[in-house]
């Protein structure tokens, strides 16, 4: 257990909006981030029930309020998903998010007397879009490709998509005061209204969702280059970067420079640490150097090597591969540790629509791209991320697209790696 609030009751995050409002854009992003900080996070999502249930191709008829077996059908299949919440927030879980349109007060009012019947609260989040422009990039770039409409003719899906929404429109009701905790995002966060949210942890969320888009843009992790104490094996230190590192820092600014030509379309964040300031010093771009990026600080291992700990400190050493993600150094921080200081960075990385390149060390980049990717944070220790190398993430609607860039061809690749770890052992 880590940074979480002393407040143990159980949470649903419940989303109201029409359909292609970015709801299932918002549950996903917000399980992710919540997972990432360690919270027993799951996302319930009715329309996959209906799928599961029913099979994906139901026409627009099934969801006209008017069409009595259509609406009994979708209630039960509302309340299998909300069964299957509840029943999972009374054992391990600890975030639901119940994602459907909710677009009734009378649905409304059965989920949350249900939940607080269980114990849990419910905090609704609204999607609320004005721009139609939004909506329908939305659909198009989403709706189109989703099961519902496999192998049909876009033209088709698109009208059949904008009846379901209309069927939805003639009974929308907007979340009301009256209706408990609330947050309501318009157009894409222009507007904002917020009712009766406290705690630590609603808190959170809503600062987390305030700062999402839908811009795509990538993010490019990419370690420094190789350092004076990567090149005898030792871990942590300040020191500069060796040759190698230098010749690195020269490939990255190629890199930069033929992919992302215009440089005051990119941003550029270094941690404090010389090795990776020294780093972005040659790309002849304005940087920022963040200490919330430096590396996991190795407490009193800092210089030393691996085989050094293994042999004088054996119990450390142990330690650290029974549980590599929570074992802390002694007078220093574990991987869980990293991650909360990385908080910052992740709401400045979402807010930011340019593409980002980030430079900094291993275990803070495993962090991040566990984050990106998903990943679960207890394999966040063992993720490759070699040195010399550019990652390049661009998230999208349903996850992230990845893609490696190996540079400096012309640096042998052993010392991409520590030398006296063992694989998968690095910091
Ligand atoms: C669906 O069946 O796709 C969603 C049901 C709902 O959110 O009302």
């Amino acid at each position: 257990m880590y940074d979480k609030s002393p407040d143990r009751s159980k949470l649903a995050l419940v989303m109201v909006g029409l359909p292609a409002r970015g709801k299932s854009y918002t549950a996903r992003k917000v399980s992710r981030y919540l997972s990432w900080l360690g919270y027993t996070t799951k996302v319930f999502n009715v329309g996959e029930y209906r799928r599961q249930k029913l099979g994906a191709r139901m026409q627009h008829e099934f969801f006209d309020p008017k069409n009595e077996e259509g609406a009994w059908a979708r209630r039960l299949l509302a309340m299998d998903a909300l069964d299957d919440m509840c029943h999972w927030l009374g054992n391990a879980g600890e975030v639901g998010i119940y994602d459907a349109t909710n677009s009734t007060r009378t649905r409304r009012l059965e989920l949350k007397e249900r939940c607080e019947r269980e114990g849990v609260s419910v905090l609704f989040v609204e999607i609320h879009c004005s721009d139609l422009s939004l909506v329908e990039a939305n659909v198009k770039a989403t709706k189109l490709t989703s099961p519902d409409y496999r192998d049909v003719p876009p033209q088709e899906a698109v009208r059949d998509f904008r009846a379901r929404i209309a069927h939805y429109e003639a009974a929308y009701e907007s979340v009301r005061e009256d209706e408990g905790s609330f947050v309501r995002i318009t157009d894409a966060g222009r507007r904002l209204e917020i009712h009766r949210v406290d705690g630590y942890l609603t808190s959170r969320v809503l600062f987390y969702i305030m700062n999402l888009h839908l811009t795509h843009r990538p993010i490019l992790l990419t370690r420094h280059g190789e350092s004076v104490y990567n090149r005898g094996g030792l871990i942590g230190g300040d020191t500069d970067l060796s040759p190698a590192g230098q010749a690195y820092a020269h490939a990255l600014a190629d890199f930069l420079d033929k992919h992302f030509p215009d440089s005051k379309s990119t941003v550029i964040w270094t941690s404090s640490m010389r090795r990776a300031v020294q780093t972005a010093n040659p790309l002849g771009r304005t940087s920022m150097a963040w200490r919330a990026l430096d590396e996991i600080d190795a407490g009193i291992c800092d210089g030393m090597s691996y085989e050094q700990i293994r042999v004088q400190m054996p119990d450390e050493y142990e330690a650290r591969k029974q549980d590599k993600f929570r074992y802390r150094y002694p007078r220093g921080e574990s991987y869980q540790d990293v991650i909360q200081r990385l908080q910052p960075v992740i709401i400045e990385l979402e807010r930011t629509r340019k593409p980002v390149a980030v430079i900094a060390h291993q275990a803070v980049l495993r962090a991040l791209y566990a984050y990106f990717t998903g990943t679960e944070v207890a394999r966040c220790p063992y993720l490759s991320v070699p040195l010399h190398t550019v990652l390049k993430l661009t998230p999208h609607a349903y996850g992230c697209h990845e893609e490696r860039f190996p540079l400096s061809p012309n640096i042998p690749p052993a010392h991409t790696q520590l030398p006296s770890t063992p694989p998968g052992d690095l910091p």
